[in-house]
This record gives structure tokens, C-alpha cells and sequence, in this order.
């Protein structure tokens, strides 16, 4: 999709993180916005600064991604309050670090049903209008976790590996019917200042590998936007080439294992476990 000005995107996960730069992103190229994720006074806040900032039209849903009647009100109101939807950002995430043999069953559900259920669903909603009209772009934020694995961190990795997995099968299927509908995944390494693992940098005092680097989070924002205008695959963002090793590690994957062991991923899970549970 070449133009975004004054097309009407939904983004969930806004209220922070990288999510609240993907709007900054898509407001300043005049993309009319509804805003998702659970805290309202948060999503407000963001709203507020993009309608005086950019000029364009925000809506805030309160939505938990993981109840369906609440997509189904997210994807009603949009449609209601600002028009026909263009854009869908999958970018609302959990991420939690534990020793698996001891994870609560409930938790690992629900990672399932915010990272992997909730985006289908959305998706699921959004896809009709889209092909009605022959125009539409999801975006899923995947991960570098979705191509390979670090420790203490089953559910993360499975919901990323499989929002990879599900990007690839709906694009071949909107390629196969010749639909201008299209999806991307934006697949970021370590990402600095906000978010997720900025949060683990502050509480648990980890760095990331010198040989993988940080990405700031404008860097994923912007990613979006140019999957969008490019109908890329799959965007990885991340200041060091990785797909020489990423081939390496398909190639022979004990190999992979052992440059994942070199690079200190293991050292970051391990330390920020430790702290966790310093801390409970
Ligand atoms: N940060 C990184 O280093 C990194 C690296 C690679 C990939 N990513 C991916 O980038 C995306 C954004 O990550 P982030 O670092 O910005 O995470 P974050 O700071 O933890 O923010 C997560 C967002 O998701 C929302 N959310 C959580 N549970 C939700 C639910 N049940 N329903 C609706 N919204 C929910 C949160 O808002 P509420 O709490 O208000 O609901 C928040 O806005 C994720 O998909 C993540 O996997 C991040």
C-alpha cells in the first residue's frame, strides 16, 4: 500500500512500548488511528498527543486482546467512529521468563491466547471488509525469538515462531487469490529505551549482546511502515546483519545452538530468572 495518508489503522498494544511508536509512526504519515490495549488512561494520554501533534483521528478502545466480544466491539467501533479499516498492527504481546517445569498453566494459556489467538482473531474480523474492497495490510510483530530460541522462555518463543508461521500461510493465501489484501511480519532483536526488554535492562541490570546489538524503537515503527509500503515478507530489525546466521543455525542447528551460547543469550535469561525470583 503506497499511500497511507488518511487510511484508518487499529494498533493494538499502543498504550506503551513500541506500540505508542508505531502510532507516532503512522500519525506523522496522516493515518487515522484506534488505539487498543487494557489501560484506558494510558491510551488516552498516547491519543492526546497525536491528535494536537499530527492532526489526525484518534479513537481509544479499552480492549483485552485475549476476549473475543472485545475485538468484535474494537473492530465495530473503528469501523462505526472512523470508517472502513485499512491497517491491522498485531503488535500487543506477554512476554514472561520462568523455568517451564514450573509454569502456572493458566499463565501459558493466556500468553497463547494474547500473542497468538487474539491476533488470529483480529485478523479474522478485520479480513472481510478488506477483501470487499481489495485493499489492506496486517502487520504481526514477530520477533528474532520466532526464528530461534532462548532459554526460560517456552511460551514467548512458540507464540513468536508461530505469528511467523501464520503471517507466511495468510500471505500465500492472499497471493493465491491474486487479493491486493496483504500481511507482514516485522521481526525486531533486542530493542532499547521502552518496552520489554528495556524493562528487564532496568530491573535486572542485562545487556544485549555486543555480537546482536539494540534497535531503537523507532527503528521497529518505521520497519512497519516500510512493510506496509513495500508489501514486505518479513522485516527483521536489528543493527547487525543476522541472516547469515539465522541460515547457519537452519543449516545446522547445533551449530546455532552454540553461537547462541557464545553470544550470552543463555547469561541474560539466567540472570534476569535469578533476579525474579531475588524479588518474589
Ligand atoms: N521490546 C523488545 O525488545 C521486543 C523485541 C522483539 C519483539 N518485540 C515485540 O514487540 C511488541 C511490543 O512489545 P513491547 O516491548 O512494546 O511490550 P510492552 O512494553 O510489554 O507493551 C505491551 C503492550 O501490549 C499491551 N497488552 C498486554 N496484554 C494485553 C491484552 N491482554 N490485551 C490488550 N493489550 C495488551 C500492553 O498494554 P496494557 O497493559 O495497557 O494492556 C502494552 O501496550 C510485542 O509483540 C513484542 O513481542 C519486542
Amino acid at each position: 500500500m503506497k499511500i497511507l495518508k488518511d487510511r484508518i489503522a487499529i494498533i493494538t498494544g499502543a498504550s506503551r512500548g513500541i506500540g505508542s511508536h508505531i502510532a507516532e509512526t503512522l500519525a506523522a504519515q496522516g493515518v487515522h488511528l484506534s488505539l487498543a490495549a487494557r489501560n484506558e488512561a494510558a491510551l488516552e494520554e498516547v491519543a492526546e498527543t497525536l491528535r494536537t501533534r499530527h492532526g489526525v483521528r484518534v479513537l481509544v478502545v479499552a480492549t483485552d486482546v485475549s476476549e473475543r466480544l472485545q475485538l468484535e466491539r474494537l473492530v465495530q467501533r473503528t469501523q462505526d467512529e472512523l470508517g472502513a479499516i485499512d491497517l491491522l498492527i498485531n503488535n500487543a504481546a506477554l512476554e514472561r521468563m520462568e523455568d517451564f517445569v514450573e509454569s502456572d498453566w493458566n499463565q501459558t494459556a493466556m500468553d497463547l491466547a494474547v500473542n497468538v489467538q487474539g491476533p488470529m482473531d483480529l485478523t479474522r474480523l478485520v479480513l472481510p471488509g478488506m477483501l470487499e474492497r481489495n485493499r489492506g495490510h496486517i502487520v504481526n510483530l514477530a520477533s528474532l525469538a520466532g526464528f530461534g530460541a532462548h532459554p526460560h522462555a517456552e511460551s514467548y518463543v512458540t507464540t513468536k515462531h508461530a505469528m511467523i508461521g501464520f503471517t507466511r500461510a495468510l500471505r500465500a493465501s492472499l497471493k493465491a487469490r491474486g487479493s491486493q489484501v496483504s500481511a507482514s511480519s516485522v521481526c525486531p532483536g533486542f530493542v532499547r529505551d521502552v518496552g520489554m526488554f528495556a524493562r528487564k535492562q532496568s530491573s535486572a541490570g542485562v545487556r544485549s549482546p555486543a555480537l546482536l546489538g539494540s534497535s531503537s524503537p523507532s527503528a521497529v515503527a518505521h520497519a512497519v511502515v516500510q512493510v506496509i509500503r513495500k508489501d514486505r515478507t518479513e522485516k527483521i530489525v536489528n543493527p547487525m546483519p543476522v541472516r547469515p546466521f539465522l541460515l547457519l543455525a537452519l543449516l545446522w542447528p547445533r551449530l546455532g545452538e552454540w553461537i547462541m551460547g557464545k553470544a550470552g543469550i543463555q547469561r541474560i535469561s539466567e540472570r534476569v530468572i535469578h533476579v525474579e525470583r531475588q524479588n518474589h
